[in-house]
Parts: structure tokens; sequence; C-alpha cells
């Protein structure tokens, strides 16, 4: 069985976020399975410039868009025996960033032209074809409307997976026929219509065989209005088709035992230990005062509304009035930003703010820390958390979507539970466990040991979930 992931990162190519995450460690999964697995990414200017000379390259073709030929050049790269795929067009492709462009529509409606056209130029077609958010969420409807009479593709079945419902690709209903090849009728029947334009999030949700997205929890809230994104009608019509599968994470790239970015290994045993030469080794390099036994506190995060952050935000001279240091690694909005900038010339030593995006330093900070805050709006699934969970550094967050259903609140009586969390969106509730958890580490020592102890043996890897994919893909090739 082949099974072809299309979507816009993955890890160790490219990484915005989570999704890079998922990307770069399932398909291999897979491949351990015994399937023939392959992947394909849009060949962005940081990906060109470190993996390029490394690639070989394939096939040139055009596909059109906007009633012009446009060439693609396909390259490919084989990683521990995953085959990656890699549209190349530097027009649309070499540039600083990943999204966020003016022209996103047009490019990453080339990106899934392309995509399908590199099937028939290397005569390659995949029983399953995996697509992730709404930057290949059009992939179906192209199958399923434009190549209908072919049977090659009319074959393929389609799986979408919803990673945050929050991005939508939402362009105007222009791009339809010259950008995508799809006629008008799939706005006027609503397929692909939206708020008077098109969606490729919907398009995907509509046509997909089946939808997953990242967690039983964020499957069940984006049927309702609160989580739905205005989608919430559309996915509750797709109901019997719609699953939350969790996330897990690559336990080998993410392993306190044998992480060479970090300034000491460390195990289960050892961890007291080696979390404060990791604390300390911190502290030196960001400026903070040097002392194994603060409590360290951390953030690593996109800074939008999402995550939470006005929560901080809004408890930050609470939190900097306690025995404890602040880490904040992440980038985003400008007054969060702002905000966070603020705190650290105010409380230099104790609090520092890292503002960028800076894989080695993440590393360092979850094998330092000794809680994670992540109090998110809402977390389809969340990939943080995990890998904290891994790094024993307890998790304090709010229970919804994905957090929910991967921490559980410590319970004495039990003696279960992994980590700390609250229910409403509300800053005081977050800083009433905020203070419950400082106590319990500085107070309740044996306590706190135990839920290290819970968190360093949750199973954080894809095994489950692999299976319950699979399960999926299973269902819909019969
Ligand atoms: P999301 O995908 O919504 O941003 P996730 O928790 O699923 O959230 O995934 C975030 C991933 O990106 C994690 O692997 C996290 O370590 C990483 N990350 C987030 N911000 C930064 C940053 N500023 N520097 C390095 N890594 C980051
Ligand atoms: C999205 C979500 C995040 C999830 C990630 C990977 O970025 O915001 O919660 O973990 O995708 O699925």
């Amino acid at each position: 069985e082949r099974i072809l992931l299309v979507a816009a990162e993955g890890l160790p190519f490219v990484k915005s976020g989570g999704l890079a995450d998922v990307i770069g460690s399932l398909p291999y999964e897979f491949k351990k399975k015994g399937y023939d697995v392959r992947v394909v990414l849009p060949m962005y200017r940081k990906i060109a410039l470190n993996w390029r000379d490394k690639m070989t390259h394939l096939r040139s073709y055009t596909v059109s868009i906007n009633y012009s030929e446009t060439p693609v050049n396909l390259y490919y790269y084989i990683l521990d025996g995953v085959t990656f795929y890699f549209i190349e067009n530097a027009g649309y492709f070499e540039r600083e960033g990943l999204y966020g462009y003016i022209d996103d529509g047009e490019r990453f409606a080339y990106y899934q032209k392309a995509v399908l056209e590199m099937c028939n130029q290397l005569d390659y077609f995949p029983d399953i074809m995996h697509t992730h958010d709404w930057h290949t969420g059009m992939i179906p409807a192209m199958c399923k409307e434009n190549y209908n009479h072919d049977p090659r593709y009319r074959h393929i079945k389609h799986v979408y997976t919803i990673h945050n419902l929050a991005y939508q690709g939402n362009f105007p209903v222009e791009m339809l026929e010259p950008c995508l090849g799809l006629g008008h009728y799939v706005f006027d029947n609503g397929n692909v219509r939206f708020d008077g334009g098109i969606s490729f999030m919907k398009s995907g949700i509509v046509y997909a065989d089946k939808v997953t997205t990242v967690s039983p929890s964020y499957a069940q809230e984006i049927k309702t209005p609160q989580y739905g994104e205005h989608l919430e009608t559309v996915l509750r019509y797709r109901e019997p088709d719609l699953c939350g599968i969790v996330n897990g994470i690559d336990i080998n790239l993410w392993n306190p035992k044998t992480d060479n970015l970090i300034a000491s290994n460390y195990s289960l045993t050892t961890y007291k230990k080696g979390k404060g030469k990791n604390k300390t080794e911190l502290q030196k390099e960001l400026g903070l005062t040097v002392d194994e036994n603060v409590m360290l506190i951390s953030v690593v995060s996109r800074l939008t509304w999402q995550k939470g952050i006005y929560l901080m935000i809004e408890q930050l001279f609470n939190i900097c009035s306690q025995p404890i240091q602040l880490v904040v690694l992440g980038s985003g909005e400008a007054g969060l930003e702002e905000k966070l900038r603020e705190a650290e010339n105010a409380n230099k030593g104790k609090v520092c703010f890292y503002c960028g995006y800076n894989e080695a330093l993440s590393h360092k900070i979850y094998a330092a820390s000794d809680l994670f805050l992540m109090p998110s709006l809402f977390e389809p699934c969340g990939i943080s958390q995990l890998i904290s969970m891994r790094y024993g550094t307890l998790p304090l967050v709010r229970e919804t979507g994905g957090l929910r259903d991967t921490v559980h609140a410590y319970n004495e009586y039990t003696q279960e539970g992994n980590g700390f969390s609250f229910t409403n969106y509300n800053s005081n509730d977050m800083m009433h466990v905020l203070w419950e958890a400082i106590d319990v580490y500085y107070n309740r020592p044996d306590m706190w040991k135990q839920i290290v102890k819970n968190a360093m043996k949750t199973d954080v890897s894809w095994s489950t979930s692999a299976e319950f994919y699979l399960g999926v893909f299973r269902e819909i090739a019969g």
C-alpha cells in the first residue's frame, strides 16, 4: 500500500510549528509497518539553501496557473528510507518565510496542482493521499472534480487532517477556475463556498473520504460554535467520518538521555542532577541568576492569541513576585512581545524573554525547566507539552483540546497524573494552580518527584496513534 503525505512543512527540512513535528515523524511509523510512504513539501528558500545540493533532480514540467504554463522542478531526497519530494518554483517559494504572503492562495493552488501532476509525471499513484491543513485542502476536490475521468486519480482515497481550524485559507472566488482548474459550480453548490469566497479548509472537510483532527477533544470541540470557526455545521455534517487522533512525538529526537543539544543528559533516575546542570548552564547562557534550586518556569510558543499568553501577561506582576525564574522563547504579536520585554527589563536576572525562533535553545529550555506553562485558549493537540513531559518538565495547561487529552492533573490520593491544569480561560484560575505548583515544588518535593516520574513515564510516542491512522486508512482503502 502506498501512502503519500502532502503538507506545507516538515522536519528536518523546515518548521514553523507542530505540523512540522508531525510530518517529520509520523511517516516513519507507517514505514515501520511496511507501507510505501512518501512525503511532498514545497522547496522554500531555507530548504534550498541547506538541502538542495544533496537532492536529486527528478523532472521538470509545467502546470497552468492564471492561464500561463508555470514551471515545476521536482527534486527528491531519501531520508532514513522515506522519500521526500520537493516542489520547486523560485517565484512562489524562494522567500524568507513560509506563509503569510499576499499571494498565498495562488502559491498553494500552484503547489497542489504541481503535486497532482507529479503523480502523473512519475506514474506514481498512492492508495491514500494524506493531506494536512488548508495548504493542501483543495487536493481531494481537485482529484474528485478535475480528474474524475481518470481512474488513476479517481481511485485515490483521501484523508484530510485538521491541525488548526483557525487558519483556513480563505480566498476570493475568482481564483477557482484560473488557479485551481475548478468549475464555478463547486462554489454555487456550496462545496467550497465560505463567506462569499472559497475556503481551502472547508473544501478539504467536504471532499475528503475521512477527516481527522489531532486530538479526540478537539474533534468534539470543533463541532460547536465556540471552537468551530464558523465551520461547525460542515463538521457536524461530516461527523460519521470525523475522528480525533492525538499526536505523538519523535521520541528519539526528543530524548533527555541522548539529546546532544543539552548540557547534561539524564534519565528518570538521574533527573535531579541532570536538570540542575542544564538549569545552571541555561541561566549562564541567558544571563539569569545562577541557582539550581530556584524553580524555573518556561514558555516555548508562537506568541498568538491561541496560546493564552494574555493570561500570563495579566498575571505577570504576580508571577514575577514569586520565588521563581521565567524564560519565554517565542515571537509573534507585537503587543505581547512588548509586554514580555518590559517584564524582562523590570526583572533582570529573573525573567528572560528570547524573542525569535531557535530550535537548539528550545531543547535546552525543555531540559532545564521545572514547569512548562501552556494556558491555551484552544489547542488542537499541542506538541510542546508532550516534549516537556518527556524531559521531566511538568506541564501546567488549560484543559482544552489535546492538552485535556494528554495532561492529567495530579491526584495525590491515587498518585496519578502528570501535570497541573485548570478549566476556565481565566487568569485567576491559572494563577491559583500556578501557586499550587510553586508550593508543591518547594514544600512537597516527594510529591513533585512522583509527578515528574509519571510525566516521564507517559507514553508520548506515536505507537498507538499511528495504529489509529492505519485503521482509518484501512476503512476506506478496503
Ligand atoms: P503550534 O503548532 O500551534 O505552534 P505545538 O505545541 O503543536 O504548537 O508545536 C509547537 C512546536 O514548535 C514545538 O515543537 C515547539 O517546541 C516549537 N516551537 C514553538 N516556538 C518555538 C520557538 N520560538 N523556537 C523554537 N521552537 C519553537
Ligand atoms: C497546530 C496546532 C497544534 C498541533 C499542531 C500539530 O499547529 O496549533 O495544537 O499540535 O498543529 O498537529
